[in-house]
Order: structure tokens, then sequence, then C-alpha cells
């Protein structure tokens, strides 16, 4: 029986190319009706990688020779074992090693680190942020593979490692100040930083370069698009609702045609709390769960901007998809509206067949949605300022997953619902969305009265380079009841997550239907007691936990960040730590990379043009969390106020001594100087 008549406790070996063909032929038999073209169209939708074919080319009349000599398999590297210690380890021939880790003195003038955590908020704002997560190389030049500017988030702080200095300390924020307000504020947004390689052929930060920014929770930022100006974007600070300070809780990342780095705020909730008592929170602050009392992070204590009930729309500002031009450091970032206010984990670009701009999202929380925006304009190589707002202006559409043809097959067909105020009956006929602006503030809302599908928590999305097949992350989702499974949601407290894969009708970005069956579902055969086994290609070596971070590269690997439990006993029994797998979207085969260092997620990828150079992001190395080895903490005592008071216990990467656990990049390369991967 293959995979796709039975993706759940299967042991068909996807790797076979029996198999492969196998998978094919009920493609194209199930898919009879199609016009595009079988050849093409079969390989696509399993993601294959047909070399010297780009989007534009014409679809063929007749299939495909085969190759004379066979192809080199797209992945070809010895697999690593699962672990739980405290170091980064990647396949025989390859080394990684550490680059620019939280504090690292940045723009010119910055202080020095101090691994005591006593720099301050102006030193901090200086400094790399904290928490790497999404970033993108963009080349220098051309297609430079030795210089260029390396963009990356930094999602949020650990408080227990980030103020943790002072004598007798008891609680996580200690001495609370508005200084300590402003590090923890300066430590959140973006990094520019001008890398380039050394004459050993060594990857350093250009220090001093004029191109070396941060961006961060107080950098001045404008807001456009069709929200800007509308009464809900409107604050005490900014009567125009057309400007705001700062980006926050920046999770995944996308990048433009044109050269832009998108970053994404995700968890924009968490900042904002409220120190009066009895305020009550609108319908709106409910339904993307701002705290009822004191925030997380304690911001509204000293920066009142942060209180919901003394500034009720200043969190209608954030949990949006943030545009910045790397290459001027001059250049004010710009919140574009038009994409939606969600929990914006990521986002990836795809061109239509008219050169409209096709942006995909998803929004990281249980039961949320999957959205895509196509914008008004089209992309125009020849004239890049003619590129320059093209998010400005478009539609928004929201995903229903649907079943298809035959229940339970790990396949079905999906349709693309348009977030549009007057389009749209259900939303016209809604008095909560007087208007366009509405919709796009209140997104989630909007999505739910269309009926999307809730998914089991999207995270990022990818687009193959060759086929545009769309892959997206769905984490995990252990709250999914029996009751409300469906073929893209298969399971039921679903702790191990799964990949799912779309193809646009017709091969075309901007389409209104699409059909999806799942890369993987992720399980574990070695789980005591078993809980699932996951799709037939996962097995005892593979297996992993949470899919998270998901980025193809130039030549169409598939790369798989998770950001799981590292329990590594019950059912993640033998997965270890958080790690890097590989897989390949045609046979589907999946090999572990990396592993990363205790109480890490491994999130954040992005290539060097030649495939020599990958930059992966460790975050929060140390983190308590479910680690085997974690210190017991004694009775009445919480984590994180252990961990404060024993901060180097549990996890010292990357210093070798001294210092505390911190996020940082590592570059992986080959020793041999050879492309990765293959
Ligand atoms: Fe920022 Fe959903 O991870
Ligand atoms: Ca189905
Ligand atoms: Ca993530």
């Amino acid at each position: 029986m293959s995979h796709i008549e039975d993706s759940e406790n299967q042991s068909v070996n996807p790797t076979s190319a029996e198999h492969f063909n196998q998978l094919v032929e009920r493609v194209i038999s199930r898919r009879g009706v199609m016009k595009s073209g079988l050849g093409l169209g079969a390989f696509a939708f399993l993601g294959g990688s047909l070399a010297g074919c780009n989007s534009s080319d014409p679809v063929p009349e007749a299939p495909i020779a085969p190759p004379t000599t066979p192809a080199a398999p797209l992945i070809n590297f010895k697999a690593v074992a699962a672990g739980s210690g405290d170091t980064i380890v990647v396949p025989e021939g390859y080394q990684a090693e550490i680059m620019a880790p939280w504090g690292t003195p940045l723009v010119k003038g910055a202080p020095a680190w101090k691994p005591d955590g006593s720099n301050s908020g102006a030193d901090q704002a200086l400094q790399v942020g904290d928490n790497h997560d999404g970033m993108h190389f963009f080349p220098i030049s051309a297609n430079s593979s030795t210089e260029g500017l390396l963009v990356m988030n930094h999602e949020y702080i650990n408080p227990e490692y980030f103020y943790a200095y002072e004598a007798g300390q008891t609680d996580v924020f200690g001495t609370w100040t508005l200084d300590k307000v402003r590090k923890a504020q300066h430590a959140h947004g973006v990094s520019v930083i001008h890398i380039k390689k050394d004459s050993a052929g060594k990857w350093q930060i250009v220090a001093d370069s004029a191109y070396n920014r941060r961006i961060h929770g107080n950098t001045p930022m404008t807001i456009t698009g069709p929200a800007a100006g509308h009464a809900l974007m409107k604050t005490s600070a900014d009567p125009f609702g057309s400007f705001v300070y700062g980006t926050l809780n920046n999770c995944g990342n996308g990048h433009t045609p044109w050269g832009t780095y998108l970053t994404c705020e995700e968890n924009f909730n968490g900042y904002f709390g409220t120190t009066v008592a009895g305020a009550t929170r609108t319908p709106l602050m409910n339904r993307y769960g701002l705290s009822s009392g004191l925030s997380g992070y304690r911001w509204e204590q000293f920066d009142t901007r942060f209180d919901w009930a003394k500034e009720p729309n200043e969190s209608n500002r954030f949990g949006w998809m943030v545009e910045i031009d790397p290459f001027d450091p001059t250049s004010t970032p710009k919140k574009r509206t038009a994409l939606g206010r969600i929990k914006h984990e990521n986002s990836a670009y795809a061109l239509a067949n008219d050169n409209r701009v096709v942006v995909y999202m998803g929004d990281d929380q249980v039961n949320e949605f999957v959205y895509k925006f196509v914008s008004d304009g089209k992309y125009d190589a020849a004239n890049p300022n003619a590129n320059r707002n093209l998010l400005d202006s478009g539609k928004l559409y929201v995903a229903k997953f649907n079943d298809g043809a035959t229940k339970g097959d790990s396949m079905g067909t999906g349709e693309w619902v348009l977030l549009d105020k007057v389009a749209n009956a259900a939303l016209a006929a809604d008095a909560n969305f007087p208007d366009q602006a509405t919709v796009l503030i209140n997104t989630r809302q909007a999505g739910t009265v269309v009926g999307a599908t809730p998914m089991d928590r999207p995270e990022w999305v990818t687009v193959h380079p060759t086929t545009k097949e769309v892959y997206l992350t769905l984490t995990n989702n252990s709250g999914r009841s029996a009751a409300n499974v469906n073929d893209a949601n298969p399971r039921a407290a679903n702790i191990y997550g799964q990949i799912i894969r779309w193809r646009e009708a017709g091969g075309d970005a901007a389409a209104l239907t699409f059909e999806w069956d799942h890369f993987v579902l992720a399980g574990n055969p070695k789980a005591s007691p078993l809980v699932s086994n996951g799709s037939g290609n996962i097995n005892a070596d593979n297996t992993f936990n949470s899919p998270d971070g998901l980025a193809f590269d130039p030549e169409g690997r598939l790369w798989i960040q998770t950001d799981g439990s590292f329990a590594n006993t019950g059912g993640y029994a033998t997965q270890g730590n958080n790690q890097m797998l590989i897989g390949d979207p045609k046979t589907k085969e999946i090999r572990r990379f990396l592993v990363g260092p205790a109480g890490c997620e491994v999130t954040g990828i992005t290539f060097a043009p030649d495939m020599k150079t990958v930059w992966v992001n460790i975050q929060h190395p140390g983190e308590y969390g479910s680690h085997p080895n974690r210190p017991t903490v004694p009775a009445g005592t919480s984590a994180d106020v252990y961990a404060l008071q024993n901060p180097l216990a549990f996890s010292k990467w990357p210093d070798a001594a001294g210092g505390r656990p911190r996020s940082a990049t590592v570059v992986i390369t080959k020793k041999d100087g050879g492309k990765i991967g293959s």
C-alpha cells in the first residue's frame, strides 16, 4: 500500500524509483482532466525539480527524455544522529562556525557585550539583538557569494538571561527600570550586517560599515496601505494613524524580487498589558490574545503606550508585514497593511503568470489560517522603482483546505476566499466590518466569518524555485479533537505536526483554487508508548517533531527546522534536541543534517548563491523547557527564577567559558569548499 493511500502507519519506502513512478501514475490518473500538460503537471505536483526548466517556460508537448547519465542525487550527505548535547552537530565533511551572537557590537561606536548582562538600553541599540530568527543574505552586487548584507530578525528576549546580573536577585526582572524596558525594546527587531569573506575564505563582519544597522522596537516607521489613517490606527502620539515607533516579535522573514527584506511581526500581543484595575478588553484585543492584566514583559509599567487601557489602539499598529530596504541605511521601514494583521510567521513570494506579486503567509496559532496576498500591480524587473510600493495595493485571500474526492487519503482540493468588504457577501453583511481597513486590522475575525479552515498552527511557508509548488509547516496542535480532524489536519492531539504542500490551478500563483497533499506527517516509530508513526517517509533515523522553519534552497532541497519538545522521552523518545533536516520534494526522502545545542530552537536559514555557504540561526540555547539534562528545579521555585540563579547550569553555548547562553548565527561550509547538500 502506498503512502498516498494511507499516509499514516505505513512502511513503504518512498525513496524507491518504483514508488515514485507509482505516485506519478496515481496522480496522473486522479488528475486526468487537467489541461496543463500531464508530464509537467504530475512532476510539479510531486515537487519534482525540472533541470533547466523555469516557471515561465512553456509546458512541454512531450514527456522529457530521461538523461543519458543518472543525475546526482539531490541529497547526498551522511545523516547525523539525534542527540541531546550542548553543541552543534553537522555531517562529516562539514563545519559550523559562530557569527554575530546576541550583543555583538554592530553599529559604529557600539560597546562590547558584557557577559554579566549589564549593558544599557543605549548599548543594546548598537549591538546585535536577541533571539535570532528569520534571515536573508542579499549579495552586495550581482550574484556575489563572497560579500553581502546578512539581514536577520530578533524575535524576543529571554528575561532570565537578559537581566540576570544583580546579586541576590530572586525575581526575573530584578530592580525594574525604564532603561531595562528600553534595553528589551532595542533587542527586538532586525540587524543589517555587512559581511565579507576574508583572504582565508572565512566570513567576517565588516566593522563600521555604513550598511550595519539596527532596526528595533523604537525605530520610526510609517504605516502604509489601506489601513493607514484609519480611526483604529490613531493614538495620542500619532493623530494621523500613519507613524509608529518600532517593530516587535520579529519571527520569520520574507524578501522581495526588488531586493527588500520583509520582517514578520508575530506574537505582538505579548507586549501589551494594563496597570489599570478592572479595565476590560475589546473583542478585537481578545481575538489577538492581549493580556487582561500585566504583560509578560511588563513594559507598560514604564512606557504607557504598551498599556492598552491608556492607549487602546497602539496594539493595532503591530502584527503587520514590515518592508525594509537594507541597502539604504537611512530608509524608513514600512508597515504594509494590505497584507493583513495576523501573528505573521514568515512569508514567501511567487510571481503570478502575469507578473503580479503573490505573498503567502501563515498565522501561527492553534486553529488559525493561511493567507495569500496578490498585488494589483505587476512586477517589472526592468523598472525597479516601479516595484517599490507593490505591496500597498492588492487582494488578500484566506485558504480553505477541503477533503477532496476521497476522505482520508492525505490529499484534497482548496480554494482562496477573498477578504473584501464589498465583494465578499459575508463580510458585506457583517456590521463588525464597516470598511475594508477593519477587515485588514481584524483579519483573523474576517477569516472566521468567511469560513476559512482552522489549521494545526501554520508556521513557515516556502515556494519551490522551479515548480512554484508551495510548502507549509503545520507545527503541531495538541488541542485538536477527534471531532474536528479533516484531511489537511488529520490527527487529533497532534504532537508531531506535518508539512502540507499545494499546487495552484494552472501553475498560476494568482489562481483561486489549488490541489494539496502532505509532504510528511511527522511521527515517531521509537516513541514509548507509540503515538503515531507518521507518514511512510519517517523512520527511526529521521524522526522529529514540530517542523517550523522551512525553506527551499536555489537547487530545490527542502530545509526543515524544528521548534518542539526536546524531552527525548515518551512520545519524543530518541528525537533529541531541536534539529534541521533536508527533504527531497520528489522522492520525499528526509535526512537529518544538523542537531542544535541544548534547549535551543533551530530557525532562520539563508543561502549564498553558489550554495557553498548556508547560514542558520540558533535561538534560545539553554531554555530549560523539557530538556532531559536540565537541573532539578527545587519545589516551590519557578523554572525561570531557578534559571536566573543558575544561569550556567545547563547550556553555555556558544561561549566556551563564562558568559551565558545566547542566540547566534552559525555559518555552515563544507571543509573541501564544495557545494552544500550534494
Ligand atoms: Fe516565531 Fe511561530 O515562531
Ligand atoms: Ca482527501
Ligand atoms: Ca517559528
